[in-house]
């Protein structure tokens, strides 16, 4: 696998904000602007309040280009599903903490790991950052949500920083090294608030496939 450094700055346009329709050319376009990896925001209607997509959709976009895929399961039993999702070209899958994810958070890490996949660890607004401590050595990168996921368009909660500021100390402290990513509301403003308080992967929607200028708005995001 390719180098893993937390400090590279990483943009990840999240496709859930891209024309559907056109998905094939949604993607080539947001990789000629600059995308670094795509992001794929899996929901089951359960787990979140919104029905995405799900395997097919990862296939269909690994099959068009060979760009890094982070697929971001909101879904009740990822480990169930887990197979599937690697099966389609997941290069990184994120799974939730929360406990209506329904899963051995510790065994599905392990389980993507053990399949050559990266793992995330993704945790929501009112999660506290306790609930991750027990695997942050287990993990290659921390999802922080920047919203209350199921929806893109949603406006960002700086609030949320002292976690991704604690997390930055205790990745250093412990020697790890694991990437930081902020996922909801990422535009060049708020990615600034965000690169400050030390995250390094930044996942926008709206901010990049709706922009005027897609080019323009991932370099932004990254230089913020
Ligand atoms: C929220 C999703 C996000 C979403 C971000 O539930 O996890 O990835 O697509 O969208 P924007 O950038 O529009 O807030
Ligand atoms: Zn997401």
């Amino acid at each position: 696998m390719k180098s893993w450094t937390p400090s590279d700055r990483i943009v990840a346009p999240s496709v859930l904000a891209a024309d559907f329709s056109r998905i094939g050319e949604e993607c080539s376009r947001a990789i000629a602007a600059g995308a670094d990896w795509l992001h794929l925001d899996v929901m089951d209607g359960q787990f979140v309040d919104n029905i995405s997509f799900g395997p097919a959709m990862v296939g269909a976009v690994h099959a068009t280009n060979d760009i890094f895929l982070d697929v971001h399961l909101m879904i009740a039993r990822p480990d169930h599903y887990l197979p599937r999702f690697l099966e389609a070209g997941a290069d990184l899958i994120s799974v939730h903490v929360e406990p209506e994810a329904d899963h051995d958070v510790a065994g599905s890490l392990a389980a993507i790991q053990a399949a050559g996949c990266r793992a995330g660890l993704a945790f929501n607004p009112a999660t506290p950052l306790e609930e991750v401590l027990p695997y942050l050595d287990q993990i290659d990168l921390l999802l922080v949500m920047t919203v209350v996921p199921g929806f893109g368009g949603q406006a960002f909660m700086a609030e949320v920083m002292p976690k991704v500021e604690e997390a930055v100390r205790l990745r250093e402290e412990r020697g790890l090294a694991f990437h930081i990513e902020v996922d909801g509301g990422v535009d060049p403003q708020t990615a600034r608030i965000a690169a400050g308080a030390g995250a390094n992967v930044f996942v926008a929607g709206s901010s990049t496939f709706k922009a005027p200028d897609i080019r323009a708005a991932i370099s932004a995001i990254r230089e913020a």
